[in-house]
């Protein structure tokens, strides 16, 4: 089965996580849009909606989906994201499309958070999937040279601005064993914006789409 018709079951599974009158927050990414693609259907039940990149607001707003910013709602009851890599610890790789920042923004603001993904990304350790980091323009040579100490491999992601202005670095080749000291160490890095591991707000649930249905990591 392909990966598309697996992403399309967990984000149809994700829906059953709305309740009546919640404040939503969408993330980015293409099971996303799948999950977008649903809403019109539900958004009479949502007291209001927080998006964490143009690309989703765009997409919520052709479907005739209001959104407001996350200063105006405060907390989010339920935020819904994808991911690149996921473990059953529920910790994440985010940031493939380039969204990381307003992403963990959502996650962190959110009482529930469930990621939605399929089968190829739920991994054993988390690393194989080249680790996106934010950084302010002026600081990605440097970052880049402490991500290189650190035993990686930084690529910049070229010809790409974030939503927030900033650059994207995609360190290859690390070891992560321990995803909560490594995004603590990397946080610490002057220059670095957002680091693509969610470990420290890690997933409440993860909807991992396969071949037979939806599997339920809580
Ligand atoms: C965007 C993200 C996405 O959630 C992640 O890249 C997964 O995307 P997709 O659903 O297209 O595989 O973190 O910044």
């Amino acid at each position: 089965m392909k990966s598309d018709e697996q992403k399309r079951r967990a984000a149809v599974a994700a829906l059953g996580y709305i309740k009546d009158g919640i404040t939503l927050g969408v993330g980015t990414g293409s099971t996303v849009d799948l999950f977008i693609d649903e809403l019109p259907a539900h958004a009479h039940r949502l007291t209001s909606v927080v998006s964490s990149s143009n690309r989703s607001t765009e997409k919520l707003e052709r479907l005739g989906i209001e959104v407001v910013s996350l200063s105006e709602v405060g907390d989010i009851d339920l935020y819904v994201d994808g991911a690149d890599e996921a473990t059953k610890h529920l910790h994440l790789i985010k940031g493939g499309g380039g969204a990381l920042t307003r992403e963990k923004v959502l996650a962190g603001a959110s009482r529930r958070f469930v990621c939605i993904v399929d089968s190829s990304k739920l991994v054993g350790h988390l690393g194989a999937f080249p680790l996106p980091v934010e950084v302010v323009p002026m600081a990605r040579s440097f970052v880049a040279r402490q991500m290189i100490r650190a035993g990686g491999q930084p690529i910049w992601r070229q010809d790409f601005v974030t939503d927030n202005g900033n650059e994207i670095l995609d360190v290859h080749n690390l070891r992560i064993a321990n995803p909560v000291e490594m995004e603590t160490r990397f946080n610490q890095i002057p220059g670095v914006v957002t680091v693509g591991i969610f470990a420290h707000r890690s997933a409440d649930v993860l909807l991992v789409g396969d071949d037979t249905g939806v599997r339920v990591l809580e």
